[in-house]
């Protein structure tokens, strides 16, 4: 296990906050920081065009922020490719897969906004969607997402982490559903990438979708999206960079990844990714896994102790905790945490208003936690928390 309060002094931000709102965006190293001025004050240029030194040196960055990204996941340079976020890598497979009338797609009730509306649109090009149901605790039977195929079934799209509930689903056996049923399917790891280990060649997904700003550490506007068959999937974004070769009335697409990555990259970025990935590796995505939950199972504990606080999401959760003061709104909570003790958290929907609407409540106060959060920031919150309440009698 690394030392927490070591990890911390690469987040300078953290010496005036406790940041809890790690499932929205984490804070990224100084290491990754540090690669990305780097790029800006030695060598910068655009990607895979030019000959000359800095153009090379920068292609040369890039590529070896995409072997970083492609080794921590075990998945091929070729299939790894890199977008803004996780939603245009969701909007990139939803919008490019050769769908055709009367298909059918499967999706549950607690994603995130970013995996259910692209699939919604879907109903323009005549493709149905069914809504899988979760337990209480924001958990998905598999069974149930069986149920639900029928034989226009073409795609599952499920998070592996609930971003509201913490919940974790069972995505080695709903993605052994899908290759038993001969369907295609979307694994939104958003809230687990970075938090735990996940081998894509060993689950085997057909596509698997994150954020680089989240457990990655990376900035903000940088997305990973795997996919297994490239060639099914037809590029919405065509320019340059992508192709191999155009006369005036045709063009032949270069393979994936550059298929898919039309028009400059987020250069930059994605070299604070890679070095950003490379840290997480480093400390070890297994402990920083454990660590996190560790923080939020004893939240979620201890915030369940206050009697007028109601804790949802189930026992065996990752490291998010989202939780209501009974009779006040999550965005008062969230300031008065702010306002008093330098606590950030998240409140409201957090994008996920089928999810909430299943809880019965109007928004939750969402804390969540990463591989630099401590007990002492626990008790704080849990302290603050508690006068809160205290402010109701
Ligand atoms: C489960 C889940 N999916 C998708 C997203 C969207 O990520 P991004 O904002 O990087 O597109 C989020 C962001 O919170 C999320 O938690």
């Amino acid at each position: 296990m690394y030392d927490v309060l070591t990890v911390r002094e690469d987040f300078p931000v953290l010496k005036d906050v406790i940041y809890l709102d790690n499932a929205a965006t984490t804070q990224t190293p100084v290491q990754a920081v540090s690669a990305m001025l780097d790029y800006f004050y030695k060598y910068a240029a655009n990607h895979g065009r030019g000959a000359h030194r800095l153009a090379r040196e920068t292609t040369n960055h890039y590529e070896d922020a995409r072997e970083m990204v492609a080794s921590f996941f075990n998945m091929d340079v070729a299939n790894t490719i890199f977008t803004k976020n996780a939603t245009e890598s969701i909007n990139v497979v939803s919008r490019g897969f050769p769908w055709k009338k009367g298909d059918h797609v499967i999706v549950t009730l607690v994603e995130h906004h970013s995996n259910l509306l692209p699939w919604m649109r879907l109903k323009e090009l005549g493709v149905e969607l069914t809504v899988v149901k979760p337990d209480q605790g924001g958990v998905v039977d598999p069974e149930d997402i069986r149920s639900a195929i029928n034989d226009r079934t073409r795609l599952i799209a499920v998070n592996h982490v609930s971003n509201v509930f913490g919940s974790i689903q069972d995505i080695s056996k709903i993605i052994g559903i899908a290759r038993q049923e001969g369907v295609k399917i979307l694994v939104d790891g958003s809230q687990s990438a970075g938090n735990m280990p996940i081998d894509i060649r060993s689950i085997d997904p057909d596509f698997f979708v994150c954020p680089g700003h989240k457990g990655l550490l990376g900035p903000q506007g940088t997305g990973v999206l795997y996919i297994k068959e490239p060639d099914m999937i037809e590029p919405i974004f065509l320019g340059g960079g992508m192709v191999s070769s155009v006369t005036p009335d045709s063009y032949k697409m270069e393979p994936s990844p550059a298929r898919f990555e039309a028009g400059t990259p987020n250069i930059p970025g994605v070299i604070g990714l890679g070095r950003a990935v490379q840290y997480v590796k480093e400390l070890g995505v297994g402990s920083i896994g454990k660590h996190e939950i560790s923080l939020a199972k004893e939240t979620a504990l201890r915030l369940g102790e206050l009697d007028a606080v109601e804790v949802y999401g189930p026992k065996n959760r990752a490291g998010v905790v989202s939780f209501n003061v009974v009779g006040m709104n999550s965005h008062d909570v969230a300031m008065i945490l702010d306002q008093t003790h330098n606590i950030c958290v998240r409140s409201g929907y957090h994008c996920a208003m089928p999810g909430i609407d299943h809880l019965g409540v109007k928004g939750t106060v969402r804390a969540s936690f990463a591989l630099y959060n401590t007990v002492e920031e626990v008790e704080t919150l849990v302290k603050t928390v508690s006068d809160i309440t205290s402010l109701l009698s």
